[in-house]
């Protein structure tokens, strides 16, 4: 469909790498659309003083969909010596331009899905009875609260006298912390909205409906984390009744579900929960399909803002590489993700498809796929460079 337009945000390191992978993956199967480039990471940290230029924020605002690569971050201290000379001791504090764009943008639902390919050989595999080897299929979709939570930022070490008076009027702290110096404590708030909470639990509900899968999971802790987990168990509860009575409903704690990982995870299909737990249970799943090289993911806010990325980050190690070595399969699957999104499914199933092929022959691998250290030298050793996995998957379009 013509008139289509995307932000493009290479960002750092291997980000631009793999971009252009997905880029040129996009334009081989015939997606057609306008590309307009944002500026976004450390660069623009270190010559601006804002590693998430305001112009971006305008851009991803008018054309509202985005294929971000992935940035650089830095310590502190680190951020502060990089930054051109000339803005020095200007009041400039570096920001994670990945947190700026979701609160910015509200982007408070994330998705990542995490499916095995068959013939992968970083495929989780499990011993079966009389000494077998059981490669159970993952077909595993973690809807993740992208907002509050843990990660809200709502935190003290030696909380002022206010909130060091609210936290004294709760029984619990007076007696367990009652008598801590207010200097040695340090307090990270844990914060759950009705609205955001229900937000991501229809969105999970409603595409285990669309996608025929079975069952969601609340992968929270409700029986300690009685307030925030609590609630969402119980408004997922809720909805389950009042409108999607088929879906089967399932609860597990993060904790046993983590030791299930290698029990039974081909047992689970839509996994919801909150953002902490939402980033760990992604992170496991994601480690049984191959791990960074594979997995992708989507971002979306309630007015219709979207950014596809892979999970994985900038790996400065291997950005300057004369042949790049990464795997751009998670980023050409976030691509995929963002044509599912614009109603391209026969697009976004070619191109899985393909890639699906290549990794069921075998012939081509990058050097995550074989097990090897990440260096210059394994293209020598028989794995293949970024840009030679792209042409391959390209080369299997139909
Ligand atoms: P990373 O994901 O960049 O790399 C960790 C390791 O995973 C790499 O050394 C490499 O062995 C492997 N890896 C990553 N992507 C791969 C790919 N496509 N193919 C094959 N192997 C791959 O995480 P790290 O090293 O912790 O962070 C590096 C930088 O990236 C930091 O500055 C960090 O802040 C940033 N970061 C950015 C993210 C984002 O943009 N969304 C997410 C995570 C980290
Ligand atoms: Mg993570």
């Amino acid at each position: 469909m013509a008139g289509r337009s995307i932000v493009l945000l290479p960002g750092d390191g291997i980000g631009s790498i793999v971009l252009d992978q997905a880029v040129r993956v996009l334009d081989a199967a015939g997606f057609d659309a306008e590309y307009i480039y944002g500026d976004i990471g450390w660069k623009y940290w270190c010559s601006e003083g804002n590693p998430l230029p305001e112009r971006t924020l305008k851009l991803i605002q008018k054309h509202r969909i985005a294929l971000f690569g992935a940035i650089t971050s830095k310590p502190n201290d680190e951020a502060r010596a990089e930054l051109d000379p000339a803005l020095q001791d200007r009041g400039f504090v570096y920001s994670s331009p990945i947190v700026g764009l979701r609160q910015y943008f509200n982007l408070d639902i994330c998705v990542r899905p995490c499916r095995s390919y068959k013939g992968n050989p970083l495929n989780f595999i499990r011993r079966g009875s009389g000494n077998t080897i059981e490669e159970p299929r993952i077909d595993a979709v973690i809807f993740r609260q992208n907002t509050e939570c843990l990660y809200s930022g709502v935190e003290w070490t030696n909380p002022p006298d206010n909130v060091y008076q609210a936290l004294q009027s709760h029984p619990k702290f007076r007696k367990n912390f009652g008598d801590v110096p207010v200097d040695e404590l340090s307090v990270s708030v844990r914060i759950f909205t009705k609205k955001a909470t229900e937000r991501i639990l229809k969105a999970a509900f409603s595409y285990a409906r669309e996608n025929g899968y079975k069952s969601v999971t609340v992968c929270e802790k409700p029986n300690v984390v009685r307030e925030t987990s609590g609630m969402m168990w119980k408004m997922a509860r809720e909805i389950q009744k009042d409108i999607f009575p088929e879906i089967k409903l399932i609860n597990t704690n993060i904790d046993a579900q983590m030791m299930w990982l290698t029990k039974n995870p081909e047992e689970y299909g839509v996994i919801v929960a909150g953002n902490m737990f939402g980033d760990i249970v992604s992170d496991g799943f994601a480690g049984l399909i191959g791990g960074l090289g594979f997995a992708c993911s989507a971002q979306y806010s309630a007015d219709g803002v979207a950014v596809f990325e892979p999970t994985h980050g900038s790996a400065p190690k291997y950005a300057d590489y004369s042949t790049p070595i990464v795997n751009p399969i998670a980023m050409i699957e976030s691509a995929c993700m963002m044509l599912d999104y614009l109603g391209e499914k026969k697009i976004s199933g070619s191109i899985r498809d393909a890639i699906a092929e290549v990794i069921m022959e075998g012939r081509v691998r990058t050097y995550d796929m074989m097990k090897m250290q990440g260096r210059p030298e394994v293209i020598d050793n028989g794995a293949v460079s970024t840009i030679r996995m792209t042409d391959e998957i390209i080369s299997r379009l139909k």
